[in-house]
């Protein structure tokens, strides 16, 4: 008998998929959801090598994010997001839990809380995640701005709590109001 063997990093994304899948079908609330999804992530983090060279690369233009798996009932989406040195989101919150881990290169993250009274965006922490390093959230609270901090391109992997092809994206809103300091 012939098999065939498939590239190491799509055998790590099918895993993944299979491990992810096998959590969500339990339908926990969002914030044990993501609490389980990250110990999946952490256990089946992919490698640079599960995106193209092509797509590892990233863009001149801005940070790129790359579908690679859209769970077929849309409970869950697994995207690659490429960013070049300097390169930043803007402010913003997101409609799902979210669960990520960094593959390649430092990733900065920002964490807002939003004053009801003057509507201005008010410090509420930073986190640095290096290759290796998996975080999660599920909203509310979970507005912030992710930069890569390095000096090399970074690469992370997402898993979304929905289908982020039929909403367009994992953002519920932007931001854009003034910082001020805690
Ligand atoms: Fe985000």
């Amino acid at each position: 008998m012939v098999t065939q063997s498939r590239p190491q990093a799509q055998t790590s994304l099918d895993e993944l998929v299979s491990a992810v899948r096998a959590v969500v079908e339990r339908q926990a609330d969002w914030p044990h959801t993501a609490r389980l999804v990250a110990r999946v992530l952490e256990r089946c983090l992919p490698s640079p090598e599960v995106l193209t060279a092509e797509q590892r690369a990233g863009d001149p233009r801005g940070h790129r994010s790359y579908p690679l798996h859209i769970e077929p009932d849309g409970t869950f989406s697994i995207v690659g997001l490429v960013w070049r040195p300097g390169q930043v989101t803007p402010v913003h919150d997101h409609v799902t839990w979210c669960v990520f881990g960094v593959i390649q290169g430092i990733e900065h993250e920002e964490l807002f809380t939003l004053d009801e009274e003057s509507e201005y965006l008010v410090e509420a922490g930073t986190n640095t995640n290096h290759a290796g390093d998996v975080s999660g959230f599920a909203p509310p609270g979970d507005i912030h701005r992710v930069r890569n901090a390095g000096d090399d391109t970074a690469i992370s992997i997402h898993v979304y709590g929905t289908d982020v092809s039929r909403i367009g994206s994992s953002v519920r809103r932007y931001y854009d109001q003034p910082v001020v300091c805690a």
